[in-house]
C-alpha cells in the first residue's frame, strides 16, 4: 500500500467531545474499527492536552479485521506511544468484543467507538478490489483470510439473492436489472468490468452528479462480503455486558440501515432506564468538514451513555 494514503478521521472533534468525559476516572477505550488509528490519535491528543492527563493511566485497545490496517495503525500511533497511554492492537471482529476483552482479561471498558465501513486506505489500495475506478480482482474482504470474496458473490449467487442484496444493502432501485445483467455476463473478473456493466444498467437521467452509478451496488457487495450488518447487530446486542457505569458508546455509520439499527437499539436501551441517549438526533459533519473530506458526507454519529 502506498505510504502516502491517509484516512482523515470523520467527526473527530465530536468523537473527542463525547468520549473524553467517559475516560475521566478510569480510562479504558476500545476503538472497534481502528483503521489508520485517526480517532485514537485524536482522542489521545485530547487526553494529553487535558487537565486530567497526569492523574490517570489510559489503556486503548484498537480492533480491526484487516491486518494491513493494524500495521498502519501501529505506524500512525508511534507519535503517542511512551506517554501514559498503553495501546494494544488486535486483529479481530468488533462483533466479538466481549470475547476479545475476555481474552485480554478486561471486564469493563469506559468508552467504545465504531466508525463503520471501509477506510480510505482500503478504497485507495488498488489491490483490494474496493474501488470501482481501479482495476483489480473482485475481492473487497476486510479480513483477507476470510473465505467469501466479491468474486463469489458476483459469480456464484443466484439472481434473486443478488437482487435482494443490491436492493437492500445498496438501496439501488435498478437492483433487478443489475442482477440480471450480472448473471448474463458471467464470469466477471474485475472491479472495472463490473462497474462498466452496472453503469449500462442505469439510465443517464438517474445518475447522480459525480457519483459513479455503480457506487451503491459496490457498497452492497462489500456489506455482504464482510457480513457488516451481522457484526453490528452482534455488537449492539452484547456491548452492555462490558460497558462500565458512566461509560459511553459512539457509533458513526454511513448507511441508513446501519443508522436505523443503532437508533433502534439505543432507544430500546434507553427504555430500560439504564441508558441515556446523548444525541437527540444524529450528529453530522459540518459543511466545512465535508468540503475538506468528501467521504464524510453521509456520516451520522449517535452516542449513548450507561447511567448505572
Ligand atoms: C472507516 S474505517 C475506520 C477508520 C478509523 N476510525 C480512522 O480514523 O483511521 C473502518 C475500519 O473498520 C474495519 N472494520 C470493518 N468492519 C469491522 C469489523 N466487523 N470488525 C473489525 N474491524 C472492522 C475496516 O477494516 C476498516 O479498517
Amino acid at each position: 500500500m502506498p505510504e502516502s494514503i491517509k484516512h482523515i478521521p470523520v467527526l473527530a472533534n465530536e468523537v473527542v467531545q463525547f468520549l473524553l468525559p467517559a475516560l475521566k476516572n478510569d480510562g479504558i477505550f476500545v476503538d472497534g474499527t481502528v483503521g489508520g488509528a485517526g480517532h485514537i490519535v485524536a482522542l489521545a491528543t485530547g487526553i494529553l492536552n487535558s487537565k486530567f492527563k497526569m492523574l490517570n493511566k489510559f489503556e486503548f485497545i484498537g480492533i480491526d479485521k484487516d491486518l494491513t490496517a493494524i500495521e498502519m495503525a501501529k505506524k500512525n500511533l508511534k507519535s503517542i506511544t511512551g506517554k501514559n497511554i498503553k495501546i494494544e492492537l488486535i486483529k479481530g471482529d468488533y462483533g466479538e468484543i466481549v470475547l476479545i476483552l475476555r481474552r485480554l482479561k478486561i471486564e469493563k471498558v469506559n468508552a467504545i467507538l465504531l466508525d463503520l465501513g471501509a477506510s480510505s486506505m482500503q478504497f485507495d489500495d488498488g489491490n483490494r478490489g474496493f474501488s470501482l475506478n481501479k482495476t483489480a480482482k473482485l475481492d473487497m474482504r476486510f479480513d483477507t483470510t476470510s473465505n467469501l470474496t466479491a468474486y463469489d458473490v458476483v459469480n456464484k449467487y443466484n439472481e434473486k439473492h443478488l437482487m435482494e442484496i443490491i436492493y437492500k444493502y445498496g438501496e439501488e432501485r435498478f437492483g433487478k436489472k443489475i442482477a440480471n445483467a450480472i448473471v448474463n455476463n458471467r464470469p466477471i473478473e474485475t472491479t472495472t468490468e463490473l462497474a462498466e456493466l452496472i453503469e449500462k444498467c442505469i439510465p443517464p437521467r438517474f445518475r447522480k452528479g459525480k457519483i459513479h452509478p455503480a457506487t451503491q451496488t459496490f457498497q452492497a457487495i462489500r456489506i455482504e462480503v464482510n457480513h457488516e450488518l451481522e457484526s453490528l447487530q452482534q455488537f449492539l446486542n452484547s456491548f452492555d455486558q462490558i460497558l462500565a457505569g458512566n461509560g459511553r458508546v459512539a457509533i458513526i455509520s454511513f448507511h441508513s440501515l446501519e443508522d436505523k439499527m443503532v437508533k433502534d437499539k439505543f432507544r430500546e436501551l434507553e427504555l430500560t432506564g439504564k441508558y441515556k441517549i446523548l444525541t437527540d438526533s444524529s450528529i453530522t459533519p459540518t459543511a466545512e468538514e465535508i468540503n475538506a473530506n468528501i467521504r464524510s458526507r453521509s456520516a451520522k454519529m449517535r452516542v449513548i451513555e450507561k447511567i448505572v
